[in-house]
């Protein structure tokens, strides 16, 4: 058993899986987490006010380039393990600023996993075999796949296609050469789409709802038939606490939510949900404001998760049904109004210009 005084670090714990990670462990375990989160655009402190006076919650505003303050909190807080979430994380964003996610993902990563050795290599020969680092990634390393094509298992090549998947990928890779290298007990996930509350409204699902609820155009990509395999973001974050307490040293662990639909179909049910819950007598159904535009450049049509291994060794299934989760999600939305006006700043209203202005309808 782990020391639960003994804190555990996680990066990018404002964010949207980072910040339902940080609430589900606070309100699960007992153990004190240091959130270490630059607050980019994607980085909202406004995610985390429910434990805002929790004193098992520590924030620090910073950044996992940053060398030097990743030793000092090293230092300073002793953590047991490091949960690495932190990351640029927007496929379309990758494609207008590849930049960033070279800088963030791959230094980042890199920068992180070398202070994380520094530290680890000084621990008491107890606290460092206990010691954990858990890199958060993604399907997207996997490329794309056909209809008929196998899910993607943890022994699939990887073919990334975007500039955000092949720096997550290059990240994967570094984690794995410090195991190998080094020794250093790291383990990785790989991931599917996540949906559920605090995801900004960048990404397809809460972009979509927040559009039909205010009669906007709804923007699918190409002819909509691309498929993702969605995920609650509650069961992400329970996969991740089940493999950091019982993933082997030196793995990777596909997650997966056995949810595969086309993005059509997923914008349809989110039109018929608002239609509902909003309840706002609209004339029209939702459903009549799908537009479909330009397509991504590169666009992976098709992901699939074959996760028997995390099942089969770690005992993890996703709990959550897609169609109640979408429909809990879109509730979240509605209700949620402040938390929406809050992330809809100038900066955000220019990246939806900047994406979509220049996408014709076809
Ligand atoms: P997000 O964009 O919502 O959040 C990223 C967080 O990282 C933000 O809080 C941001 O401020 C912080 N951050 C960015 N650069 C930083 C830096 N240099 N130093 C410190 N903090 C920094 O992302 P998300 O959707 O919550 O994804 C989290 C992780 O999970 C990412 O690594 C992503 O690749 C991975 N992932 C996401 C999904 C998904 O569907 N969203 C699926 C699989 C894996
Ligand atoms: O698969 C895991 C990945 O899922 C994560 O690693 C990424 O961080 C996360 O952003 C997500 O990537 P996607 O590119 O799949 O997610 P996104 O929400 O951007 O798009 C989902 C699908 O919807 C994709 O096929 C593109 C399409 N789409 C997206 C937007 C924003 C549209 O048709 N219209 C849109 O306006």
């Amino acid at each position: 058993m782990h020391d639960t005084s003994q804190a555990v670090l996680v990066t990018g714990g404002a964010g949207f899986i980072g910040s339902n990670f940080v609430l589900n462990w606070i309100g699960e375990a007992a153990s004190p987490v240091i959130n270490l989160d630059l607050l980019t655009y994607a980085g909202n402190p406004a995610n985390l006010a429910q434990i805002e006076n929790d004193t098992r919650h520590t924030f620090v505003r910073g950044d996992i380039c940053d060398a030097d303050g990743i030793a000092k909190l090293l230092r300073e807080h002793k953590p047991r393990a490091i949960v690495h979430f932190a990351a640029e994380s927007h496929v379309d964003r990758s494609i207008s600023d590849p930049g960033a996610f070279i800088r963030t993902n791959v230094q980042g990563t890199g920068t992180l996993l070398e202070q994380a050795r520094l530290y680890w290599s000084e621990l008491n020969p107890g606290s460092k075999q206990q010691f954990r680092f858990l890199h958060v990634s993604t399907d997207e390393v996997y490329g794309s796949l056909g209809p008929d094509d196998p899910a993607f298992s943890e022994s699939t090549a990887y073919a990334p296609n975007s500039p955000y998947a092949a720096s997550k990928a290059s990240s994967d890779h570094l984690v794995r050469a410090y195991y190998h290298t080094f020794g250093l007990p790291v383990v990785t996930t790989n991931c599917s789409n996540n949906y559920g509350p605090f995801q900004f409204p960048e990404k397809l699902i809460p972009l979509m709802i927040l559009n039909a609820l205010e009669g906007k155009p709804l923007p699918v990509y190409g002819d909509g038939q691309n498929v993702r395999d969605w995920l609650f973001v509650e069961d992400h974050c329970s996969a991740i606490r089940a493999v950091l307490e019982r993933g082997r040293l030196g793995e990777t662990y596909n997650i997966g939510g056995n949810s595969e639909r086309k993005n059509l179909d997923v914008v349809t049910v989110i039109c018929d949900l608002v239609d509902e819950i909003a309840a706002d007598g609209k004339p029209e159904p939702r459903r009549k404001l799908i537009t479909f535009v330009t397509d991504r450049p590169g666009h992976d049509r098709r992901y699939a998760i074959n996760a028997t291994k995390i099942r089969d060794e770690i005992g993890w299934e996703p709990a959550q049904d897609f169609e109640e989760g979408l429909r809990r999600t879109v509730a979240w939305y509605l209700g949620n109004k402040s938390w929406v006006e809050n992330v809809r700043t100038g900066a955000y209203r220019d990246w939806i210009r900047r994406n979509y202005d220049e996408r014709v309808p076809q």
